[in-house]
């Protein structure tokens, strides 16, 4: 996934507006250079090179690389390698850097270069690059620290095997590597000719549709709640809006209408667009929308009950995503009907998603409680099929209650699975993620029943066009589709599935043009969809699986089949439906 990360982290290149002015140390560090320095075991070591790290605290390469800078150092420090840490990004404040370096146990000089006049001496544009200077100042390796974000995936060390040349009195083999990260921004070019403002137009619309994700504590790398963070990243907020990527919203407009869709309108788009085309002006601070308090805790209000694992799993500083799986009994006497479900992950920072499984057949006993951490590990799925879904958390997603006399039913003595997808974020974390449960209050008449639609897969190397279709057996009764979950790993580009009714009608169920593992979904529709008897569903993927393709796990491309590793492949789409003649009239009992 090296080339992945990179890929989708690398920005174009960023230009400095040079003032001269530093902070703090940085003009005592940078502007004496004493020919010598105490290392910590107090011996006299001559220096024999300087070592200048571009680094920002948001920048989430930057963050993956801390562990790996924090070790080279103590490498290298003993050697007569003397290292400095400088943040050049207008938006963070000396507090934060602090912090960072602090958590992130970087104990080396690091400096704020306000005005950006490091970056432009040394013509640094990302987060993280390295420029490392012989004695004499000339620069002998400039670029980046290894070739992969994901420890798992290195294979040249280009810092390491620089400096040990250098401290061998040899030199470079490779004096120059891209570095990749995320870019340097420089202050905003003080033009303010439009209507457009920060405060009265564009700050409506971020705390609307970005500050859910993009606040302190939460999975957006930056925060976007102020006019100095906005107009910072004014050029990307425009980039990514453009392109749909942000905020993240894989279903295309026109097949399915969603909850708590994720979408800009063409207004919103052209105003954010316009805004950053004129200069980003923040306009009268008066204008501000009144500022969103979240609310922490549960907004269904307390659930009937919380189930978690017995313990925190620790998140390691760096390496690849982890997906982890927790079986938590539930030890129900008699079946219980719940009609909402909520997901709170323990650790924001770290937590990409959760999905809630039930195991109603016993498949997951035994699969946990073989580890000293808690759970196990299983990427993809949960490594056993599920007997049902209870729903699932992502980013900005709220719960809410099933239509009214409609609930899933939780077999007595079932387990739930919960399965958690880890993003690391260059320090250890731990993380305890519940969910709560809220039992039917009324009458279940109906319960949702989950059917997996699935293509088989053989997938040549080189094909970059995969493309498999399946069509259901004809319904043999009436039904309502509630929600879709479409599931492929890293060779899924496209998916799409279509009902066809008897009379020939198509209604769109859902379009993903864009697939991202990373950002799958539950599409909960707006209305459920009334599909007649004899019904048939439509589905077709599309899959890349050539070197092209920077998703693509395996390099070179190899045979790819369905599996539940990484590096295999899956077709599947979860059709949640109830049955128009199911009637239960089971009574829920009130949680004791
Ligand atoms: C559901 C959560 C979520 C929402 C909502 C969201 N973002 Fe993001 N954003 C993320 C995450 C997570 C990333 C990190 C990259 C990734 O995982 O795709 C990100 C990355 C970005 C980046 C790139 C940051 C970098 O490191 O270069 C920009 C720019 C951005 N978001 C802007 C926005 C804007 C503007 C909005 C609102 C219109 C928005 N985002 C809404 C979660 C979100």
């Amino acid at each position: 996934m090296k080339t992945q990360f990179a890929a989708r982290t690398t920005r174009t290149l960023g230009v400095f507006l040079p003032t001269a002015l530093l902070v703090g140390l940085a003009a005592l560090l940078m502007g004496s250079s004493p020919a010598t320095l105490k290392t910590y075991v107090g011996s006299k070591v001559e220096i024999k090179a300087r070592v200048t790290l571009f680094l920002s605290t948001q920048c989430p390469v930057s963050k993956v690389y801390a562990p790996r800078i924090a070790a080279l150092e103590r490498e290298f420090r003993p050697q007569g390698v003397k290292f400095t840490g400088v943040f050049s990004n207008v938006q963070e404040s000396q507090p934060e850097i602090w912090a960072f370096t602090q958590s992130h146990h970087l104990s080396f000089a690091n400096m704020k270069d306000a005005d950006g006049h490091l970056a432009a001496k040394y013509g640094a544009t990302m987060t993280p690059q390295v420029f490392v200077e012989g004695p004499s100042g000339k620069i002998l390796y400039r670029g980046r620290i290894d070739d992969s974000a994901d420890t798992s995936q290195v294979h040249t060390h280009d810092l390491a095997d620089a400096l040990k040349a250098i401290v061998a009195g040899r030199s470079v083999s490779r004096p120059e590597t891209v570095a990749f990260g995320c870019i340097i921004r420089r202050p905003a070019a003080a033009v303010a000719s439009s209507q457009i403002t920060y405060s009265h137009d564009v700050a409506p619309i971020l705390q609307r549709q970005c500050v859910t994700c993009h606040r302190a504590g939460e999975i957006g790398p930056m925060p976007l709640n102020s006019f100095a963070q906005a107009s910072a990243w004014r050029g990307d907020i425009k980039r990514y809006t453009q392109s749909h990527q942000m905020p993240p919203w894989k279903a295309d407009p026109g097949a399915g209408e969603f909850q708590d869709a994720r979408r800009l309108t063409s207004k919103e788009l052209t105003t954010l667009a316009s805004w950053v085309d004129s200069g980003a002006p923040e306009g009268d601070p008066k204008d501000l929308p009144a500022p969103v308090h979240y609310t922490e805790g549960w907004p269904l209000g307390q659930p009937d009950m919380v189930l978690q694992p017995d313990r925190a799993y620790h998140v390691e500083a760096d390496g690849a995503d982890v997906y982890r799986c927790y079986v938590i009994p539930t030890d129900f006497a008699q079946d219980r009907y719940v009609s909402a479900v909520d997901v709170q992950p323990g650790n924001r920072t770290v937590v990409h998603h959760v999905i809630a499984f039930i195991d109603g057949s016993g498949a997951s006993i035994g699969k946990d409680g073989h580890e000293k951490e808690p759970g196990y590990t299983s990427f993809g799925g949960v490594g056993f099929t599920p007997t049902g879904a209870l729903g699932g958390w992502a980013p900005g997603m709220t719960p809410h209650y099933l239509p009214p006399g409609v609930a899933t039913q939780v077999p007595a003595g079932a387990r739930i699975v919960l399965q958690v997808h880890y993003h690391k974020d260059g320090k250890p974390e731990t993380d305890l993620s519940r969910v709560g449960l809220y039992f039917a209050k009324g009458p279940t008449d109906k319960t949702v029943h989950v059917i997996p639609m699935i293509h088989g897969l053989e997938i040549p190397p080189g094909d970059s066009h995969y493309t498999v279709t399946t069509v259901s057996a004809p319904s043999p009764l009436n039904y309502h589709l509630i929600a879709i979950t479409p599931h492929m790993h890293w060779l899924g580009r496209q998916i799409k599935a279509t009902a066809t009714l008897p009379g020939g009608k198509k209604i769109p169920l859902i379009s993903i043009s864009d697939w991202d593992f990373n950002w799958q979904n539950t599409y909960i529709y707006k209305e459920p969809l009334a599909l007649p008897k004899g019904t048939t569903i439509t589905m077709t993927a599309t899959y890349d699986n050539s070197a092209k393709n920077l998703k693509n796990p395996n390099s070179p491309p190899k045979m790819v089949t369905w599996g539940e590793a990484t590096t295999d492949e899956m077709c599947i789409a979860f059709l949640h439906y109830t049955l128009d003649r199911e009637h239960l009239g089971a009574k829920e009992a009130r949680a004791k």
